[in-house]
């Protein structure tokens, strides 16, 4: 015999070291405040079915709620001997209100307690991250309205491709946001379901109404099908897929700002207060933070696939495993909430260096394509004005002269299909101007691109 609340049938106590090796309590009490929200609604649900008195389910609740605010406080003791953090309440009400805190757990197991309990904390969790990620796309309009005007080097390969708006990057960056809040949407809708009278795995005895607990923890339905209901686990897997998908695009603007700050590209500013310096170098200023989401992006990964392999081949319904879903789940929680604010807070506070972006604009021969389409205007086939172009640019690099800086002469070497009024689209100014269409890099575009976003935001 064992003191566990399942020790009936057992005949000597558990082991020590199996006792630590199962218990979960150590991260699952993070889940305290939706166990208690699952407990009352469950509790509800129980008196108005008729298998609690009103009484009942009154010293429950009130138990309950005594035990949240002694956990929130910070009074509560947490046993690894009662495993979980559902054992840990259960017995602390059982403890506050006597033989009524044991009839709480009529027609509930913990399978189904657990399911509903992750499902609710990650339903959270998203509204809350949903929140910092528009907080994020909001900071990155208003910079991009800033920078509407700014000429930087557009880049492929990393090498100099066509002059483009600071703007217009930025805007890049806001795209790629707006797809993960909508993957965070579409994760949020599917997961609203309750699995609360799934109870082990083939549903319960008693007569239980299961679209009242939905109802009462804000769930749209109770899911289809009790096996299903305590094995799934997708919303997990679903959320870490968003979270990695989120901190890829973060990871990428991270190490663009890294090479923007550095002396080579000197591209932009970023405050003192997000940077740090060294303990030996006393001239350094590095940037920390994108350096640092940019790492965060492979722990989150990590638990993407650790979340993959622990359901990947499970047989229904729950298994023990499933414990295993949580520090993964809740490292990938904390770690995107810190990179979003990270980024929320930073990206505000970027100046572009304009002149330097600029200078960089002119020397890569980035209007080299715009004087290729100029000689197609005037009726050159497309092939042929390449060739031109790549000439004119092979004199440049030897002559140390951008496009801009040559004499009508000197162009007219190439082709004399080349006229005076080549000028204006070899500049930087006329080179995006003239990219005026949807999507495109001209500021005009930009600004009614800011304009569409605030709309939708
Ligand atoms: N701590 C467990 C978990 O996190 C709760 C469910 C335990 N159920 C069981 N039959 N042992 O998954």
């Amino acid at each position: 015999q064992t003191n566990q609340s399942w020790g009936g049938r057992f005949t000597e106590p558990t082991d020590a070291f199996v006792e630590r090796f199962t218990a979960s309590v150590g991260f699952d009490w993070r889940l305290y405040q939706q166990d208690i929200n699952g407990s009352i609604a469950h509790a509800t649900m129980l008196e108005k079915v008729g298998v609690l008195t009103a009484d009942e389910k009154t010293q429950i609740i009130e138990g309950l709620e005594e035990i949240r605010a002694d956990i929130s406080a910070g009074n509560f003791e947490w046993s690894v001997k009662l495993e979980d953090v559902h054992m840990n309440i259960e017995a602390a009400l059982t403890q506050k209100i006597g033989i009524t805190g044991k009839k709480l757990h009529t027609g509930r197991s913990r399978n189904d307690q657990v399911a509903t309990d992750i499902r609710l904390y990650v339903r959270d969790q998203i509204d809350l991250i949903a929140s910092e990620l528009k907080r994020l796309q909001s900071g990155i309009l208003e910079l991009a309205e800033r920078e509407a005007d700014t000429i930087m080097p557009g880049f492929t390969h990393l090498q100099t491709a066509q002059p483009v708006t600071f703007g217009h990057h930025l805007l890049a960056w806001y795209e790629m946001l707006v797809r993960d809040a909508s993957r965070l949407a579409d994760c949020r809708a599917r997961l609203n379901q309750s699995p609360l009278g799934a109870a082990a795995l083939a549903g319960t005895t008693y007569p239980i109404d299961r679209a009242l607990t939905a109802e009462l923890l804000g769930f749209d339905k109770p899911t289809a099908n009790s096996l299903d209901s305590v094995s799934d686990r997708d919303f997990a897997i679903e959320f870490c897929a968003f979270a990695s998908i989120l901190l890829t695009h973060l990871s990428r603007a991270s190490e663009e700002l890294v090479l923007w700050t550095s002396a080579q590209f000197n591209f932009i500013d970023m405050p003192d207060r997000f940077c740090t310096g060294s303990s030996i170098m006393p001239q350094k200023k590095n940037p920390d933070v994108p350096e640092l989401v940019r790492g965060k992006t492979g722990r989150v990964n990590g638990h993407l696939v650790a979340l993959l392999t622990l359901m990947k081949s499970q047989p229904l319904a729950y298994n023990k495993d499933n414990q295993e879903d949580k520090e993964p789940l809740f490292d990938a929680v904390d770690t995107v909430k810190d990179c979003l604010r990270a980024f929320a807070d930073m990206v505000p506070a970027i100046r572009s260096r304009k002149d330097s972006m600029y200078e960089a604009a002119r020397r890569g021969f980035s209007t080299a394509t715009d004087l290729a389409d100029y000689l197609v205007r005037k009726g050159m086939p497309f092939r042929d004005a390449h060739e031109v172009v790549g000439k004119s640019v092979a004199y440049g690099i030897e002559t140390n002269k951008d496009l801009s800086e040559m004499s009508l002469d000197e162009l007219q070497q190439f082709s004399d299909t080349i006229g005076d009024d080549v000028f204006e689209v070899l500049t930087l100014e006329g080179s995006v101007a003239a990219r005026d269409h949807i999507g495109g890099t001209a500021p005009a575009q930009v600004r009614a691109a800011i304009a569409q976003a605030r709309k939708q935001l």
